[in-house]
């Protein structure tokens, strides 16, 4: 949550914090504001709503050889201007951008208050810029280091100081932050799609690291001033996946993506004549691996889903029983950590601050967590003790989709190669992956019928409240075919175990309820058509998601969406699609703002 950027270098940075903010946007957008500095004297600019507000506000002529900006999510304090970062000091000389909690901020704010210190906003992060000028006597990088250790809670802070424009300070401490290397340049950003389109050159910060920032160079320590050798690594992505292309929303291109991200979710990872996959960063000996006899998954949102789909997977495929955790919960729940356990953390973003914390929990018993994380680099792929990444590429609608499909080959794979360690055939595991490699091609043919897809959302759009109902593995699919129709189109919709609706659910069914059934040819395919009569009976109406030429399905329902017939375990991986898009379409024939939802945003990281 919030975005930071921040630039020091040889050009006028404007442009490159306002085109930076943009591309944090997806972190936060109820308000944004930039600062820069020219001749020794701070400008800031601040202003509620999306940057593009900010960005109007902004004289013509702004010049800065050094700034920082910021993208804010509300957590202390309304949304106002003043509100808005970054927080300038009493004397206007410091200026601050900060994303995280200041817990003791209260306690802070009253002893600066009695010192004389008038505050102009209601938010934590102002005692930060306070702090820095309290503390200062003569040299800027001792005021940050003294004013960090007074903050108790979470933070990436940028600071500026208008009498010393050759350097900008940044600490870390539970909110990301990267270095972007450019020519004569330095950036910092909460991640690195603010910068991708100058630099692939990044730095990763580690929690509890203070850096200084010149243009050419930087130096890192921790916060005992003890020095910190940094790697620099290359970004793979490229800035051209930050576009829209021809799409109208970053949410649809991602849609569309699917064959190709699924795809690259198992190239290079599987050995199709043993019928097995390799996954070369769980960093485990095949001994180690044998040894496993249980696993649990942690995870928030839609990467819950992908996890319980993978439970399933895990159950059927590997013989292993599997739990799958909301990381709110676990992580304040003392978690018990079993013998020959194995934990996943499943975060795209991996930075949700929730999966993080209940990792390090996990690991603080002893436990061995593996991550599951689309952006490389990211807290939880280097604090995990290996793991895979599912490399769907840049995400960048808050409501995530082709993360999802990438989670679950993931999991697949992982659950075929702990099949074939276990009870499973060589021939099961070659037609597996077979089957796995036909889902892409799949896919693309669901994708032909958006057209036919975007007529059924139409028709429901004007309705409240909708359920989704699935047995098996495609409960979890109907969960988040609920997430996501909830995200982007703010209509109320459940997602259900349809043999749990005549525990509750049924009640809500009248002829306005639009009612979805997820229904491929499985083994529980007579108890969704009985569920289905059920709900007939009570006049709801009906939509299922089935198989080709499955008559009896269309016989029973008012609209259907078709998919391929697959391997039933996979099923997942279609039936999900043609949901995604029903949301897209309901939100837009709605009018919502469909890449940025209101009060969402796309990475979490305070709790
Ligand atoms: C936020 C996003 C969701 C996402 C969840 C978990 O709520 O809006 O789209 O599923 O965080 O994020 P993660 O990055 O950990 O998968």
């Amino acid at each position: 949550m919030c975005g930071i950027v921040g630039y020091i270098g040889k050009e006028n940075c404007v442009n490159f914090l306002v085109e930076g903010l943009k591309r944090l946007e997806y972190r936060g957008y109820d308000s944004s504001g930039i600062c820069v500095l020219n001749e020794k004297k701070l400008s800031c600019y601040k202003k509620t709503g999306k940057i593009v507000n900010m960005e109007s506000t902004l004289p013509s002529e702004v010049i800065g050889k050094s700034g920082i900006g910021h993208t804010r999510w509300a957590t202390h304090g309304e949304v106002t201007d003043a509100n808005a970062h970054p927080h300038l000091s009493a004397n206007g000389k410091f200026a601050i951008v900060h994303n995280g909690i200041i817990e003791n901020y209260q306690v802070l704010r009253e002893k600066l208050i009695a010192d004389g210190f008038e505050f102009k906003s209601t938010s934590d992060s102002e005692v930060i810029a306070m702090l820095l000028e309290k503390n200062f006597s003569g040299n800027f990088e001792k005021a940050f280091y003294q004013t960090l250790s007074l903050l108790e809670g979470t933070y990436g802070i940028v600071a500026v100081f208008a009498d010393e424009p050759d350097y900008l300070m940044v600490g870390r401490k539970g909110s990301p932050l990267v270095l972007g290397i450019g020519d004569g340049c330095t950036f910092v950003a909460s991640d690195v799609s603010a910068f991708l389109g100058h630099t692939k050159q990044a730095v990763y910060l580690e929690d509890n690291e203070i850096c200084k920032i010149y243009a050419d160079s930087f130096i890192t320590t921790d916060f005992t001033l003890e020095k910190k050798q940094k790697e620099i690594a290359t970004i793979e992505w490229d800035a051209i996946e930050l576009d829209k292309k021809d799409y109208q929303h970053f949410m649809l291109k991602e849609i569309f993506e699917q064959p190709e991200s699924v795809a690259r979710a198992y190239a290079g990872r599987i050995l199709a004549d043993i019928g097995t996959a390799k996954l070369g960063g769980l960093n485990m000996e095949p001994r180690e691996l044998a040894a496993v006899d249980n696993i649990g998954i942690i995870a928030c949102g839609t990467s819950y889903h992908a996890g319980l789909v993978g439970s399933y997977l895990l159950e059927e495929l590997a013989r292993l029983q599997t739990v799958v955790h909301i990381a709110s919960e676990i992580r304040y729940k003392n978690p018990i950590l079993r013998r020959n356990s194995l934990q996943f953390a499943v975060s795209q973003s991996g930075e949700t601050i929730d999966t993080l914390l209940a990792m390090r929990e996990f690991q603080r018993k002893g436990g061995k967590v593996l991550g599951v994380c689309n952006v490389v680099g990211s807290s939880i792929a280097r604090e995990s003790d290996g793991g895979v990444y599912v490399h769907s590429g840049p995400e960048v609608a808050v409501a995530s989709t082709k993360a999802f499909t990438s989670q679950l080959t993931v999991f697949l794979l992982f659950s075929i190669l702990m099949g074939r360690m276990r009870d499973m055939s060589q021939y099961r595991g070659v037609q597996l992956i077979e089957d796995l490699q036909q889902i892409p091609q799949k896919m693309e043919s669901i994708l032909k019928k958006s057209e036919q897809i975007a007529e059924i959302a139409k028709k429901y759009a004007g309705l409240n409240n909708f359920l989704f109902l699935g047995r098996g593995i495609s409960y979890p699919v109907v969960m988040e075919a609920a997430l996501k129709l909830k995200e982007v189109s703010y209509v109320h919709s459940e997602g259900y175990a349809a043999g749990e609706i005549k525990h509750g659910p049924i009640a809500l069914v009248d002829k306005n309820t639009p009612v979805v059934f997820v229904v491929p040819q499985d083994h529980l395919h007579d108890k969704m058509v009985s569920n289905i009569q059920e709900v007939k009976a009570r006049g709801g109406r009906l939509i299922a998601v089935c198989n080709e030429g499955d008559e009896k399905i269309r016989s029973l329902v008012e609209d259907v969406i078709e998919v391929p017939k697959t391997e039933p375990l996979f099923s997942p991986l279609l039936t999900i699609l043609p949901l995604q898009l029903m949301s897209y379409y309901v939100a837009k024939e709605l009018g919502c703002d469909i890449d940025q939802p209101r009060n969402l945003a796309k990475s979490v990281t305070v709790e």
